[in-house]
């Protein structure tokens, strides 16, 4: 273990020691302002999860068909997940347990709309259910529509490729916000839609050709032209798709707000906090400024024109020179896939983020995927610490809901990674919190940094 990893396990390295110093700071070594630990009232404590990735057994969605195409990239089946199409009032007792106020949960559009035009009532209510189950327990709410994967019929569509895919995903969110609006709190149309088309630059290894090849056999296999998942890796047209996915969050948003005026709605993007390397020579720039672009800059702009908060989801940094991104930095703590675990990332997106839109933010994600818990519990408050410094420089920030409630299905690499606060028996179904659960159920409890 390097000396940088065993001081962070052990929380001896505070987060702010590790916020990046202005040049100016570093060179006069100016102590940050220290933190005010209180959070305002009415923040939301919450942990957040997704349907395809919990139910289980969601055979009407795209990638179920995807998990056993050959070939397949996927590293296992769904399968049952957490069972918790089933267990979903275990999750709001978990949730209640914890010590948090709310709970992020989606919608999983192919069980409302198993067949194009075909709407199931009985899925409606199992929402409602739901729904009715957080306020229940004291549990505030928030609703994603839509969370990566759609219909099998959609994807055999196209998926957001075709042509109807917006005026499609507005009819289903005026008939889900029919049934179900008037007890959200807050809603979200899509997850992490700027992605869409871009995983493959940022997912390991050539999983975009894999991809390729999968997508292909299941369109043939369905005598389709193209099958496209709500989440692709590949697709045939990137920019077709991502105009249709930002006419979509448009349209959708409208067909909530028709419903229901007063009921704030949002987008939740994926976002690293890209930063600018701090020695490069001068006259070399940064790619900082043009990666922010390329993955932001239409999302923020249409966000900022469209929602009534913003939801950021951050997992990692970026440092970008001249000619691209850095690698870690020598001795970094990291998670299971490799990437440095970089606490003040999510304040740095949270700045970035409200500097550009003006809007609140909501973190509708957080976390870190690995089986070392206490990685997690080190993370949660140093993150926090400087989400509060933020916070206390005038970033408006609604609520932290972490990424996961419980370990569960991380698509193409299954089980394998793990994000859960809480353990999952997939035998049993058994859901055990971890030390990290506490930590953040204690911050929760006081709403106060401890
Ligand atoms: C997604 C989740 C995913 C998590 C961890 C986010 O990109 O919204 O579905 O499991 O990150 O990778």
């Amino acid at each position: 273990m390097t000396s940088d990893r065993r001081q962070f396990l052990t929380g001896a390295v505070t987060a702010g020691a590790m916020a990046a110093a202005t040049p100016a700071q570093a060179a006069r070594k100016i102590a940050p302002k220290p933190v005010n630990p209180a959070f305002p009232k009415g923040f939301l404590w919450g942990a957040a999860t997704a349907a395809y990735q919990v139910e289980g057994n969601n055979v009407a969605s795209d990638i179920w068909l995807l998990e056993r195409t050959t070939p397949t990239v996927y590293a296992e089946p769904s399968g049952d997940a957490a069972n918790s199409f089933l267990l979903w009032e275990r999750d709001l007792d978990l949730v209640k347990s914890l010590g948090l106020n709310s709970y992020r949960f989606s919608l999983e559009w192919a069980r409302i709309e198993p067949e194009q035009g075909q709407f199931s009532i009985a899925m409606l209510d199992h929402y409602k259910a739901m729904i009715a189950g957080c306020h229940a327990r004291g549990l505030t709410p928030v609703v994603t529509f839509n969370h990566f994967t759609t219909p099998r019929w959609f994807a055999a569509l196209g998926g957001w490729h075709g042509n109807d895919a917006p005026a499609l995903f507005a009819r289903y969110c005026d008939r889900a916000a029919r049934h179900l609006a008037d007890g959200i709190t807050y809603a979200t149309t899509l997850n992490e839609p700027n992605l869409s088309g871009k995983l493959g630059e940022l997912l390991p290894g050539d999983l975009l050709g894999a991809d390729k090849a999968m997508v292909e056999a299941a369109a043939k296999a369905l005598g389709v032209p193209i099958y496209q998942p709500g989440n692709p890796l590949y697709t045939p047209d990137g920019a077709r798709t991502q105009r249709h996915l930002l006419e979509g969050h448009r349209l959708g948003r409208a067909a909530i707000k028709a419903v229901r005026g007063d009921l704030p709605v949002g987008v939740s993007l994926a976002m690293l906090d890209e930063q600018a390397a701090p020695d490069l020579p001068r006259g070399k720039v940064s790619l900082q400024a043009k990666m922010r672009e390329h993955y932001y800059g239409e999302w923020l702009r249409l966000a900022k024109d469209s929602c009534d908060f913003l939801g950021i989801q951050n997992y990692e940094r970026s440092v970008w020179d001249d000619k691209g991104k850095r690698p870690n930095p020598p001795g970094a703590v990291t998670n299971t896939m490799g990437a440095e675990v970089y606490p003040p990332s999510l304040a740095g997106v949270a700045r970035y983020a409200h500097a550009q839109t003006g809007l609140p933010i909501m973190v509708t994600e957080h976390g870190v995927g690995s089986e070392h818990d206490e990685i997690r519990a080190n993370l949660i408050p140093a993150a926090l610490t400087e989400l509060k410094r933020a916070m206390d420089d005038g970033v408006p920030v609604l609520g932290y809901l972490h990424w996961s409630l419980v370990d569960n299905f991380e698509w193409v690499f299954g089980y394998r990674i793990r994000f859960g606060l809480c353990e999952l028996n997939r035998q049993t179904f058994e859901r055990k919190p971890k030390p990290s659960a506490a930590v953040l159920g204690r911050i929760a409890r006081a709403n106060a940094l401890t």
